[in-house]
Parts: C-alpha cells; sequence; structure tokens
C-alpha cells in the first residue's frame, strides 16, 4: 500500500535506535528531544521568562526537565492547533532517596520501587545500569544536572531452580522483597552519592535531591528472519515520541500550528505538573495567544478548530496468545497506525475523529488498523482522554502495534515508524 523505501525505513530506525539508547529516563528523553530541535532551527523558550513569538517562528519549551512541547508557527495564517501528544517515561524501578541495603555484611543491594505498572520479571538476569539527574544549588537557583552511570552496575539474580522447584509454575514477586538488585560487595557502602557526583561532575555533598531510576543496558536492534522487527527497551513511548519529533521538524506548516506535546508520567497517572494531567499545554497554548496577541474569541475560535492525535503504542495480536485480542478489531506488527477504540472513552477516538485520521492515512499513503480490547478485559489507559479535561478538542488516540508493553525489552514491527511518521507530516502540513 505505501510507497516508503527500505532506506527511509532504515534511516528512521537507525535515528530511532540512537534516540533510546542514549535515553534511559524521560529526562534524557527530553534533553535529546530538546537538542534534535535546536538542531532543526526551534528557539528554546523558558516557562521562568517573557516569551516574543512571531509567526513563522519554531519554538519550544520544557518542564521540570522531563515534558517539552514544541511548536512551529505558520507564517500567513493561524487557523488553529494541530497536536500530536506523546509521552517520555516508561516503566521501571526509581531508587529510594536512601538506597543502601546491606546483606548480613557481604553485598551491597539497592532499595527500590516499581515505577509503573512493569512485568516485574522481565527484569531479573540481565546487566542493569541507573540514571536520571540530581539536583544542586547553584549560584541563582537549583540546578539539575543528568547523570548516567552508563555501565552494567546491577543485577536482580533469579532464585536458582534447585531452590524453588515451582519456578516454572508462575511466581509472585513481592517488589520489596525480590526486586533490590544486587550492585556489590558491602565495602562500597556509603559510595552512592559518590558515584552520581562523578557522573554530574559536582561533589557529593553538593548533591541536595535526586531522581535516579534502573534501566535496562540492552541496546535497540533488529529481528526476524528478514529483520522485519525491531527489539528494545521503552519503545512505549519513545517510538511515538521520535515519530512525532521526526515529523514536526521536517514539515513547514501552512494554517495550523503543528504542535508536539511530550508529556512525563503517563505511567504512573499523569498527575504531576509535567504530566497529561498539568496546565502544561493549556498554558503553553495561553501564552502563544498572548505573544501573536490574539484575542479571546480568536483563540476560542482556534482551538475549537483544533486536532489532537493522542500516540502512544498498542497492543499486537500475541503470537502465543491471539485469544487474547478482539476477535476482529486487533492489529500486527508492520500493518500500519493502530486507531485504538474505547466504547468508555478511556481511548478519545470517535466517529468524527476516527475519520479525520483514516483521511490522513488515506492521503499520506499509509495503512491503519484497528483496535478495541476483549470486552472482558479492561486494557490501559493513555493520553487522550486525561488531556481533554485540560483543553477540549477533537481528538483520536492512536499507536505503533507493539509485543510485550510494560516489559523490560519490547518488539514492535520494523515498517510501522515510517508510516507513522508519513502520517503525522501529512497531519502537520494541512
Ligand atoms: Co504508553
Amino acid at each position: 500500500m505505501s510507497n516508503i523505501n527500505n532506506q527511509t525505513m532504515d534511516s528512521y530506525i537507525e535515528g530511532l535506535f540512537a534516540f533510546i539508547d542514549s535515553s534511559p529516563t524521560s529526562f534524557h528523553a527530553a534533553a535529546n528531544v530538546g537538542q534534535a530541535l535546536e538542531e532543526a532551527g526551534f528557539q528554546r523558550l523558558y516557562e521562568t521568562k517573557p516569551w516574543q513569538i512571531e509567526s513563522g517562528k519554531k519554538y519550544f519549551v520544557d518542564r521540570n526537565d522531563s515534558a517539552v512541547i514544541a511548536f512551529s508557527i505558520p507564517k500567513k495564517e493561524q487557523k488553529g492547533f494541530h497536536i500530536v501528544a506523546a509521552h517520555s517515561d516508561s516503566p521501571c524501578f526509581k531508587l529510594k532517596e536512601l538506597p543502601e541495603l546491606s546483606v548480613e555484611e557481604h553485598y551491597l543491594k539497592w532499595n527500590v520501587e516499581k515505577y509503573g505498572g512493569m512485568i516485574l520479571s522481565t527484569w531479573l538476569d540481565r546487566p542493569l545500569s541507573a540514571a536520571g539527574r540530581v539536583v544542586v544549588k547553584g549560584p541563582d537557583r537549583m540546578m539539575t544536572k543528568l547523570v548516567n552511570i552508563d555501565r552494567s552496575v546491577a543485577v536482580i539474580p533469579n532464585v536458582a531452580i534447585h531452590m524453588n522447584r515451582d519456578m516454572n509454575k508462575g511466581i509472585e514477586y513481592n517488589p520489596q522483597t525480590d526486586m533490590p538488585p544486587l550492585v556489590g560487595s558491602a565495602d562500597g557502602r556509603g559510595g552512592y552519592l559518590a558515584l552520581l557526583a562523578k557522573e554530574a561532575g559536582v561533589q557529593a555533598e553538593e548533591i541536595l535531591g535526586q531522581d535516579i531510576f534502573l534501566y535496562n543496558k540492552d541496546r535497540c536492534s533488529r529481528l526476524g528472519l528478514a529483520e522485519e522487527y525491531i527489539c528494545g527497551p521503552r519503545l512505549d513511548d519513545l517510538e511515538c515520541v521520535y515519530g512525532g519529533m521526526k515529523a514536526l521538524m521536517q514539515e513547514e506548516p501552512e494554517s495550523y500550528i503543528s504542535m508536539l506535546a511530550v508529556f512525563d508520567n503517563e505511567e504512573v497517572g499523569s498527575g504531576t505538573k509535567q504530566g497529561a494531567d498539568s496546565t502544561f499545554l493549556r498554558d503553553v497554548l495561553s501564552r502563544i495567544r498572548s505573544g501573536l496577541q490574539l484575542t479571546e474569541e480568536t483563540y476560542q475560535c482556534m482551538l475549537a478548530e483544533s486536532f489532537l492525535i493522542s500516540a502512544d503504542n498498542a497492543h499486537a495480536v500475541h503470537p502465543n496468545h491471539p485469544e487474547k485480542t478482539d476477535s476482529v478489531n486487533k492489529s500486527w506488527l508492520n500493518e500500519g497506525i493502530v486507531i485504538k477504540y474505547h466504547g468508555s472513552q478511556r481511548y478519545a477516538t470517535d466517529a468524527y475523529s476516527a475519520a479525520v485520521m483514516k483521511d490522513i492515512c488515506r492521503e499520506a499513503g499509509v495503512p491503519y488498523q484497528t483496535y478495541a480490547n476483549r470486552s472482558d478485559i479492561a486494557g490501559g489507559s493513555t493520553l487522550g482522554n486525561i488531556l481533554m479535561a485540560q483543553v477540549s478538542m477533537p481528538t483520536v488516540d492512536i499507536g505503533l502495534p507493539q509485543l510485550a508493553m510494560h516489559s523490560a525489552l519490547e518488539t514492535a514491527g520494523a515498517k510501522d515508524l515510517a508510516y507513522l511518521i508519513r502520517a503525522l507530516s501529512v497531519f502537520y502540513s494541512r
């Protein structure tokens, strides 16, 4: 159906892999998005300073160093906003404020808690590293510094099968007692802040706060007999973040202000100042309004003319468990963008927004598929309907099909990213 060539597809995948591999946490993802936007000519704005914005120019702003909103203003007219939303965070382990635990004066472990709805077993027996941010006092304000240990420092070992013969009958993991990773011998006790300080280029005593997470050290790779799949950590939702960013950077807007909104904390309910349930998007929209000196009336008309695509990965049919999906409304890897429906509106898609999305896909020449949960399975939630409480406009929930969502290592189709970029480019240029 599509005329996307292999070279284009491969170059997008290479770009995605580099982005994911260098984005172990939402802080790194936001920084990488910011850097790519700056290189593409987007000007950085700060929420703490006045904005001088003009038609025909491109801007971005971050919040909490972990969420980013970028926008590109067309020169000749601004009928409304074309917004793509995605999320920068993925399920993982967060280190507690005081993370060191010792085992009988021999081992040192880190005290962790769950961040999001992860598949716990997938974090066992694989090399793990740690990354995040530390906060130090600067000359006139607190300063954030990103840290990435960037080498294997931790492992959560399984209990040997000889010690638990029921191992393969399904295990209930207790995150407090089963999940703390081993990080070394007890001699290393007291060295945690020094380890972060070294990465941040500061003294240990200077660190006043930290948000540090474990991450899977595996790098992204191609998979399958014909390399038709991609495999890597955090595909949900960095695949859609990357797709949205590429489309925004490569397309000049015509009549609508193009926006990309990357929120943090989707995996823990979005209810933070940098999450989809915050005022971040609304605040940016209203500052665009004042920057362009639009009247309230004009602004309200523009909002009513706007459209939002909430892009968060979707479930493909599982090869061993096809019965887990609806018998008809199901999607497959490499068969296109998934439009998600939910009777109770946890996905914001309705007849109108689905029609717009299908029309975009047709114009882009890319395939789309349909997803609805089995009626006896609750399914997950996402950004779309949460955002509507803050700023309301027609919204479609879409995603790219993937397997093993919220595993430490997820699998998706190699072709689908190119389909997404093509469709979002059409959306932005309409
Ligand atoms: Co997601």
